[in-house]
């Protein structure tokens, strides 16, 4: 499928979008703390999207059994909500959801320490969102998309971290993955040619030690080879002929 560029009226829904799933992500950020399920999180995150006259856009996505993707310390994505599964002061938590409002989506993931964490976790997961903002610097018309997955790419490596490389951003829109897919690592080619209304989900993914990944038995979860922290940030950011909008954070 081709990349597309959103109309007036489509960035205004997605706005729209954005702006529900940033009020579902901090609504959520809250409600951390240890001795929650994951279970809890999905239910509370599902109940969210709903009361909004959202679309939870995980669930049932190619089987997907949740409303949100709740992630703990080595698995880096698409953990299954479990009510057997409780968070733990010191973990780390990644949460990611996604809406739909009248047709359109909108993506946004955050990591969270519960309680008090390590150093080393607070440090993984403050480079994790500042590689997501050294990447969009180059998020405008003109530029490449490349341009975006270097400098992430560059950002997290600089600073010793593994940068997953089997799991990638996308563009969003009328379906949650379109076209483009976005790598958060340095590329050998330039990539497409940044317009002013294509939307991106940009979604960096970083581990304390390997980039390397693999599945647990249930398909979904991802972990880290080496079971070293990972934490993933991710916004739906629209390309303007100026600075980029993001639009599931509000500013
Ligand atoms: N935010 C995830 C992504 O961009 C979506 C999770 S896939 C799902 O790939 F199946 F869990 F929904
Ligand atoms: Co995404």
């Amino acid at each position: 499928m081709a990349v597309t560029i959103k109309s007036p009226r489509e960035i205004e829904l997605m706005t729209k979008a954005g702006e529900i799933l940033a009020t579902v992500h901090e609504e959520l950020e809250k409600f951390i703390k240890p001795g929650i399920t994951t279970k809890d999180i999905d239910k509370l995150g599902e109940e969210l999207i709903r009361s909004y006259d959202c679309i939870p856009s995980f669930l049932d996505y190619n089987g997907y059994p949740g409303s949100i993707c709740v992630s703990i310390n080595e698995e880096v994505v698409h953990g299954i909500p479990s009510p057997h599964r409780i968070l733990r002061e010191g973990d780390i938590v990644s949460l990611d959801a996604g809406v739909i409002y009248k047709g359109y989506h909108s993506d946004a993931a955050r990591t969270y320490g519960v309680g008090r964490i390590s150093e080393e976790a607070r440090q993984l997961i403050e480079v994790t969102r500042e590689s997501f903002f050294e990447g969009i610097k180059y998020a405008k018309e003109g530029n490449y998309l490349f341009d975006i997955s270097g400098a992430i790419g560059k950002y997290a490596n600089d600073r010793g971290y593994g940068v997953v490389r089997d799991l990638c951003g996308h563009g969003i829109g009328t379906d949650l993955h379109e076209s483009p897919e976005i790598p958060n690592y340095e590329m050998p080619r330039k990539g497409l040619k940044l317009k002013a209304g294509m939307t991106l989900a940009i979604e960096p993914m970083i581990n304390i030690g390997t980039h390397e990944v693999e599945w647990l038995d249930d398909d979904w979860t991802v972990i880290t080879k080496d079971h070293s922290l990972s934490a993933h940030y991710e916004n739906t950011v629209l390309i303007t002929e100026g600075e980029p909008v993001l639009l599931s954070l509000k500013q």
